[in-house]
């Protein structure tokens, strides 16, 4: 079917393509984020509603047929994922995409199945081993990196909902590489020789165990990073698959998701100060968690709310630094509101935003863009440590690791070299939490015992909202 010369396929192909880049694009801001979204879904439905009734085969001109199993299939997956996303909570999300990333990963590795099954069959009919080269690596590049993705992934899953702990043992790193060597020596051997179909097997398994042990000793609070390099693996398998079905809008999908999900990767290795290095092969969640308990710093001292309220309702300018805390307690709301009546009393208030607070990369921005607080009111890290200087009051919200100022003054915490929010800048820092137990990282945080330093104790929700009432009366 054409118009005006061109391929329905072909423009449906490019209107997807475009929708993607589009989509991607607006992503890099929260006003846009959201339509940025439906954008590229909007596109990714086009793309697979042209594939199913306007694809051809080249060859014999039939459609693609199928259709019971075609539909069976999106119907299931439209299901479980619709009741998924409605389901989810904010703080479950890290999960739910390493979960959707490792199925993408089984995808692209199924699809290599299916495809060195027909090569096979046909070499087997001919009795021709030579020509499959080329496509005999495109299949199993997308099943080796598809692989990897996929049981990474679900054990990503596993370790950030608590099932899985994290494991290593001496010579690890050792194994790792030599499974992965094996992988791709049986790689190169069958695609000299594909008629030794029984290796695909072999590549399938090595794939698939060198995916668990990589992901297995990576300490907890590095999991967005992995998560974000094993999504760029899934990009670039699903991109084998374009090349194998010269589908543009697959290729151009996986390749926009690769090279996302490598910058995202690098991104994210930057806000910590680490290389990538370190954190595939550092653990460090496994010495945070040997650091805690140990270095009790001294006193720390309690503020009441009604104080806590006094100083903050006479400051002229708060600052609020949010945390995984407020996202627990699902106090953006009412953050929100104190916020507002604040302002009300003629304070300046702003919010400063660490790259990595929270459990996943914008989670900050997500949770507050929810309650409607105005985008200009969040401040970069690096704008909002240029202005702690000039604040009377920081607020700390369920916010730890963030503002732990070991990461500039102990060259022995995990979390050293971490940029982080300077807040000790301020005149005067509370800290609202539930206890003195450490953060993601396992560590103790001297902020908290600092002279300037009081601590607020309970959850974020109850303090905001009683926060919110004593001001209100001052
Ligand atoms: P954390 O260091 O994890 O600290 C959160 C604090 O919130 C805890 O100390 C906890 O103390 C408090 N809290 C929990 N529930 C609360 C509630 N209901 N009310 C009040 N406080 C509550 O958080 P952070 O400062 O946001 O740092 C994030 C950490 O996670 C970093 O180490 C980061 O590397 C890591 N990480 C980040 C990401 C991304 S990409 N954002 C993903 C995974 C891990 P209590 O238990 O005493 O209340």
């Amino acid at each position: 079917m054409s118009f005006m010369g061109l391929n329905l396929l072909t423009i449906a192909y490019l209107l997807g393509s475009i929708s993607f880049i589009l989509g991607l694009k607006m992503l890099s801001s929260p006003a846009t984020a959201r339509k940025g979204n439906l954008l590229a879904a909007a596109g990714m439905g086009i793309a697979i509603l042209a594939t199913i009734f306007l694809y051809r085969d080249n060859e014999t001109g039939e459609p693609l047929g199928n259709y019971g199993w075609i539909f069976g299939g999106l119907l299931i997956g439209t299901v479980a994922g619709t009741l998924a996303a409605k389901k989810v909570k904010m703080t479950a999300m890290p999960e739910m995409v390493s979960l959707f990333n490792g199925m993408g990963g089984a995808c692209a590795a199924l699809i290599s199945l299916v495809e060195f099954s027909h090569i096979s069959g046909s070499i087997q009919r001919s009795g021709i081993h030579e020509g499959h080269g080329g496509t005999v690596l495109i299949i199993l590049l997308g099943l080796l990196i598809g692989s990897i993705s996929f049981s990474g992934s679900m054990l990503a899953w596993g370790k950030l909902n608590g099932k899985v702990k994290d494991y290593s043992f001496a010579g690890q790193n050792v194994l790792n590489l030599l499974m992965l060597a094996l992988a791709l020596v049986a790689t190169v051997w069958l695609v000299i020789h594909p008629e030794s179909s029984y290796l695909i097997y072999v590549v399938l398994l090595l794939s698939l165990i060198y995916g668990i042990m990589f992901v297995l000793p990576i300490g907890g609070a590095d999991m967005p990073v992995v998560i974000s390099l094993l999504n760029s693996f899934t990009g670039v398998a699903a991109a084998c698959g374009g090349f194998l079905y010269d589908n543009k809008v697959m290729l151009t999908g996986g390749i926009l998701v690769g090279a996302a999900g490598t910058l995202l990767t690098i991104l994210m290795c930057k806000a910590m100060n680490r290389s990538l290095k370190n954190v595939l092969i550092g653990s460090f969640g496994a010495t945070a968690s040997g650091a805690a308990a140990t270095s009790a710093q001294g006193h720390y001292k309690e503020i009441s709310l009604s104080d806590a309220a006094t100083v903050m309702a006479y400051a002229n300018k708060v600052m609020i630094v949010p945390g995984y805390g407020l996202a627990v307690a699902q106090a953006q709301h009412t953050c929100h509101e104190l916020e507002k009546i604040l302002t009300e009393k003629g304070v300046d208030v702003a919010y400063a935003i660490h790259p990595v607070a929270g459990r996943m990369p914008g989670h900050m921005n997500v949770l507050l863009a929810e309650a409607d607080v105005a985008y200009d009111k969040l401040q970069e890290m690096e704008d909002a440590n240029e202005g702690f200087k000039n604040t009377d009051v920081v607020l700390v919200l369920g916010a730890n690791d963030v503002v732990n100022p070991a990461a500039k003054t102990d060259p022995a915490s995990p979390i050293f070299g971490m940029p982080i929010l300077d807040v000790e800048l301020a005149k005067t820092v509370i800290v609202n939490k539930r206890s003195m137990k450490p953060g993601y990282a396992g560590i103790e945080n001297g902020l908290f015992f600092q002279p300037k330093t009081s601590m607020l104790f309970g959850d974020a929700k109850k303090v905001l909202q009683d926060l919110c009432s004593e001001i209100k009366n001052i």
